[in-house]
C-alpha cells in the first residue's frame, strides 16, 4: 500500500504563515464537507472504520497524532504534525486515529456529505465487503 502524501505550499511574511485548500486543485477531489477533532481526550481512539466511497484528506493544523492505514493486505502507521501536508485516505481504506498530543487539531477535507451508509464499522465486515469489491472493480 503506498501513502499519498500532499505537500502544501505556505505562504508566509512577517506576519506568520497560511496555507490555502483547494479542490482539484492541491486536494484530488470535490471538497463537500469539512470537519475537525480537537480536544480529543488522552488514550483515545478514533475513527476504526473504513468507507465504501468517501475520500478524505486528514491534515494536523496543530499538535500531531498517528494514523493507522489498513487496506486489508497491508498495514501501515503514520505520525503526523505538519500543517503543511496532508495524508489521503481513500475509500476501502481502514483508518485508526490514536496518540493525539493534547493540543492536536485534526482537520478532514471529505468528498461528500455525512452518511452513515458509507461507514463500515466493523473490521470483519470490512474484509468481507473487500473480497466482494475486489471482483467489482
Ligand atoms: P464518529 O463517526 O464516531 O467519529 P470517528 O469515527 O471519526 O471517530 O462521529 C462522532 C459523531 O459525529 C457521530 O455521532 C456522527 C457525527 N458526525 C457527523 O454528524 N458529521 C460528520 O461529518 C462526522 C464525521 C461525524
Amino acid at each position: 500500500m503506498d501513502l499519498r502524501f500532499l505537500d502544501f505550499k505556505i505562504m508566509g511574511d512577517e506576519r506568520g504563515s497560511l496555507a490555502a485548500l483547494e479542490e482539484y486543485r492541491n486536494i484530488p477531489f470535490n471538497i463537500k464537507r469539512v470537519y475537525y477533532m480537537f480536544n480529543t481526550v488522552p488514550n483515545v481512539r478514533r475513527g476504526c472504520h473504513a468507507h465504501k466511497e468517501l475520500n478524505q484528506v486528514l491534515v494536523c493544523v496543530k499538535g500531531s497524532c498517528r494514523i493507522l492505514m489498513d487496506d486489508g493486505k497491508e498495514k501501515k502507521e503514520v505520525l503526523i504534525g505538519s500543517p503543511a501536508q496532508g495524508l489521503f485516505v481513500g475509500k476501502m481504506i481502514w483508518h485508526e486515529m490514536y496518540d493525539f498530543s493534547p493540543d492536536c487539531v485534526l482537520l478532514v477535507l471529505a468528498s461528500d456529505y455525512y452518511d452513515e451508509t458509507d461507514y463500515i464499522r466493523s473490521y470483519g465486515k470490512f474484509t468481507e465487503y473487500l473480497n466482494n469489491w475486489g471482483m467489482i472493480h
